[in-house]
């Protein structure tokens, strides 16, 4: 299926999540990040790129701890701190992780991901087709019940901020680890929203497409 297909049939309302296929657990645990190594900054950062194909193999469990542990963990266990800026320190924004075989939310202080739906939502998580088979999809979800701080105006704008730092951590994460990502909008957020079961207070920022980068074909 095109990305094109995808559109029309998203704006038809045929498109549907699929049965989540292998193995599931209510939690999986994840296994203590390494907070040190990997890429130089700087070299992460002359690095960082968009990349939008991917190949289908899996992440295994320390990289998505590493990986989520970037993204948004916990850096400063003594006051709460994040690897992640947020405004006054709101820490509005929830990581859901779509895999083939549920959806799952990450838990930063128990470095896990927990079961929210036993679904395979990542052809909902965009309306471009690399989504769909990509092994990881990353759903930047805002919750404006933890953002009474500041004006109702003002927080989707700090949401989209906050998201855009974890995406960031994320790309520069891809580039020391030798990942692929792409930080997406083209998104159906009704669609989505409702096959993610959120309240009417969660908000889709954001999704992010993380993989193993799809190699050329070498020449026979
Ligand atoms: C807020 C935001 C939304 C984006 N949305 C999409 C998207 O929906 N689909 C996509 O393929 N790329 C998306 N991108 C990726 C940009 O197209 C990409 O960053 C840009 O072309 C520059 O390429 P580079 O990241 O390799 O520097 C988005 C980037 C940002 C910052």
């Amino acid at each position: 299926m095109t990305s094109s297909d995808k559109v029309a049939l998203d704006l038809m309302g045929l498109l549907r999540p699929k049965a989540g296929s292998g193995a599931r657990s209510d939690v999986i645990t994840l296994p203590a990040p390494q907070r040190e190594g990997g890429m130089p900054v700087m070299e992460a950062l002359a690095a960082r790129a968009t990349r939008r194909e991917f190949a289908r193999r899996a992440l295994p469990d320390d990289v998505l701890s590493n990986l989520l542990w970037a993204a948004f963990g916990i850096n400063r266990p003594a006051s709460d701190g994040r690897t992640a800026p947020s405004a006054l320190n709101q820490q509005e924004i929830d990581i859901y992780a779509a895999l083939p075989n549920g959806l799952y939310r990450y838990d930063p202080h128990g470095h896990c991901l927990l079961l929210v739906a036993p679904h395979d939502v990542r052809c909902l998580t965009g309306v471009q087709q690399l989504v769909d088979d990509a092994p990881l999809d990353l759903v930047y979800v805002a919750d404006h019940n933890r953002m009474m701080l500041v004006p109702t105006a003002e927080r989707d704008t700090l949401a989209a901020a906050s998201a855009g730092a974890i995406a960031e951590n994320v790309y520069l994460y891809a580039a020391s680890a030798g990942l692929a990502t792409v930080l997406r909008t083209l998104i159906d957020r009704d669609t989505l929203s409702r096959a993610m079961n959120l309240e009417p207070t969660q908000r889709v920022v954001l999704a992010q497409t993380v993989g193993y980068p799809l190699l050329a074909q070498t020449a026979p």
